[in-house]
């Protein structure tokens, strides 16, 4: 099978692994400009160039999974492909613009797929002349198990079913989800994280407190702080606005402090800096004054 993935960033690079990792599967990785894409594959390759260093995979496998990736436009290399997993920028009108885009270039049975975080799959599909279905992976989507797959109110059933039988096929595990604001992990997550950066501002505990609390305490692999920025602080902060918006509910209230810090692009692991200062040897250092 050859899956199309749009979008060749953080999440788009997990999904490429998470497909090229299995044997049957072949990736056209895509971005705007074919040296984002290009890139966006640059980055896989050494991510694998150190597993290869430390002795967890061997070069011939590695080369294997890379050797299925491609990086390029998607007017050039998606025409063949059997499922679009889109993972382009979290804005609807990106969103609905790609789609009505690959419609023109995709061939017709096609699946076509979002990763969406918290957007309406109903409103992506709009406009597009097949269904769309919610496929959302979790960070690093080449390690984890879960995968959301969700329907609009125009995706059939055999679509869903289509989508829950290729998660299985590359070792994921799928939970259905009806179509709402965050779904069900992002829900609960992302005001979790959200309430950490509350309980920083109002100086109840320091960045490392709130973290280590939470890691010992309830026993979570990363703190919540650490986690928005390895999630990154302005997807976070899309997440909160669509939920708040979605539901008019003010539990949903982004908190000024994660709005601040993506205002003054400080966005976590991408950019260097976020709760934490991300150092070049690959240890981190919590921010003093945010
Ligand atoms: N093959 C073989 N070995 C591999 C491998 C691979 N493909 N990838 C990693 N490994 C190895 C590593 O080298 C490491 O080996 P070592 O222990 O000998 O050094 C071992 O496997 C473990 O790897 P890591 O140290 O990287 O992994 P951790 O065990 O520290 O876990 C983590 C990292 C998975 C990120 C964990 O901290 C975690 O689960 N964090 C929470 C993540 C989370 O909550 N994600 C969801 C975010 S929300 C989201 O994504 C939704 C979106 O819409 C916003």
């Amino acid at each position: 099978m050859k899956v199309g993935v749009i979008g060749a960033g953080t999440m788009g690079q997990g999904i490429a692994k998470a497909f090229a990792q299995i044997d049957g599967y072949t990736v056209a990785l895509c971005d705007i400009k074919q040296e984002w894409a290009e890139g966006g594959k640059d980055k896989i390759v050494k991510g694998y160039a150190k597993l290869v260093e430390k002795g967890k995979l061997t070069q011939e496998e590695v080369d294997k999974i890379t050797g299925s990736i491609t990086p390029g436009l998607k007017e050039d290399i998606c025409a063949d492909c059997d499922l679009i997993v889109e993972a382009a920028f979290e804005d609807m009108t990106v969103k609905q613009t790609t789609f009505k885009e690959l419609d023109a270039i995709c061939k017709a049975d096609c699946i076509f797929a979002s990763n969406t975080s918290s957007l309406s799959i109903t409103e992506i599909g709009k406009g597009v002349n097949r269904p769309v279905v919610g496929m959302h992976f979790f960070n690093p989507a080449d390690r984890m198990k879960l995968i959301e797959v969700i329907a609009g109110v125009n995706t059939p059933a055999d679509i869903v079913e289509k989508i829950k039988k290729i998660s299985e096929e590359i070792g994921k595990t799928p939970v259905q989800v009806n179509e709402a604001a965050g779904f069900v992990v992002n829900r609960i997550l992302i005001p979790m994280i959200n309430e950490a950066a509350f309980i920083k501002m109002e100086g109840v505990s320091d960045i490392e407190g709130i973290d280590s609390a939470m890691k010992l305490g309830a026993n979570h692999p990363m703190g919540p702080l650490e986690l928005g920025d390895y999630v990154g602080l302005d997807i976070c902060l899309a997440i909160m606005d669509v939920l708040y918006k979605e539901t008019g509910d003010s539990k949903y209230r982004a908190c000024p402090l994660i709005r601040k810090m993506v205002r003054g692009g400080n966005l976590g692991c991408k950019t260097g800096k976020g709760f934490y200062v991300y150092n070049a040897d690959r240890t981190k250092t919590a921010v003093d004054k945010l």
